[in-house]
């Protein structure tokens, strides 16, 4: 057992109990107060180290992922980033595979921990060289290799089910009365979701969509990292998902340049998408309502697209 009160045992045991903060000058309308859960306060810089360890733990229980084993993944990014961190934290090595729409600055990072990368072309789920295929592909064929799955294993969802859940209930004390997230695999909305319904069925769930994403339909290109899909994953539980509301690439680019400028909070382009659709959800709310919106990332992975003034 740990015991030295203070000191943390490894850096994995500083994700999570990310900060809530209130929005002060962006406000939503309807005098409801919007607060964003700040996910970049992870080491790792996102909302993916929370089903990294998970991911990682339950792999190693059923025996798919044993010592001197190689962790390979399908990543965005943020994804690979906290698998990455973890595989160095536990001593695994690390390869992903991305697709090449990714940022170079998460390429980067994911290099800088010590982990493979191999870029693909971004093409639909039905082309065997889809950066999922890819991945699933090399784990058989890599000795020790063990396919992570966040699309798939219900560890994802999970993770957030034990913790981004009760922290924002908790967090607010109860008061959440919307909570407001991104999907790409789906597993933060659907663990978040079951877990508030749980407590307050009353609990509005809505989803911020990128114009092309599926859940909104019908598919085409976007430029939001992270979120939207051109498939339903099975990590998404659409039954926790009250409303899904459609967000463009510069409506969520705009936002995410506004929360810099006139917030100090610089994130990601989904936590600008998310915050356009929760600022539209709060016209339906009550006055002195609480808006819990997720913000996936720091702005920091983005400075060479969303913030470059060309
Ligand atoms: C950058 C980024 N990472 C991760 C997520 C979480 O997605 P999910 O848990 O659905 O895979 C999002 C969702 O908005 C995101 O924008």
């Amino acid at each position: 057992m740990w015991d030295r009160e203070g000191i943390l045992p490894d850096v994995l045991a500083a994700v999570g109990h990310t900060p809530l903060v209130s929005l002060r000058r962006i406000l939503a309308p309807n005098g409801v107060e919007l607060v964003l859960k700040l996910e970049a306060f992870n080491p790792g810089g996102s909302i993916k180290d929370r089903i990294a360890t998970r991911l990682i733990t339950v792999a190693e229980d059923e025996g798919r992922l044993k010592p001197g084993g190689v962790i390979v993944e399908a990543t965005a990014g943020n994804t690979g980033i906290a698998l990455a961190m973890a595989a160095a934290v536990k001593g695994y090595r690390a390869l992903f595979v991305v697709p090449d729409k990714m940022s170079r600055d998460k390429i980067a990072i994911l290099k800088a921990y010590g982990a493979e990368v191999r870029v693909v072309p971004d093409v639909p789920r039905e082309n065997e060289n889809n950066y999922q295929h890819v991945a699933k592909r090399l784990a058989r064929e890599i000795s020790g290799g063990c396919y992570m799955g966040q699309f798939e294993q219900a560890a994802n969802p999970e993770a957030h089910y034990l913790s981004t859940g009760p922290e924002i209930w908790n967090g607010t004390r109860g008061r959440v009365a919307a909570v407001v997230a991104g999907a790409g695999t789906g597993g933060t909305i659907s663990g978040i979701g079951r877990y508030l319904k749980e407590r307050n069925p009353g609990i509005l769930v809505v989803g911020a969509d990128p114009l092309g994403s599926i859940f909104t339909g019908p598919v085409a290109p976007f430029k939001i990292e992270g979120m939207g899909e051109d498939y339903y994953p099975d990590t998404l539980d659409v039954k926790v998902v009250d409303r899904w509301l459609a967000v463009s690439d510069e409506e969520a680019y705009v936002m995410a340049r506004r929360l810099a400028r006139e917030e100090g909070i610089l994130a990601g382009g989904s936590t600008g998408a998310i915050v356009h659709v929760a600022l539209k959800i709060a016209e339906d709310l009550k006055a002195g309502s609480l808006i819990v919106a997720l913000a996936p990332d720091t702005g920091r992975n983005y400075l060479s697209n969303i913030f470059v003034d060309e």
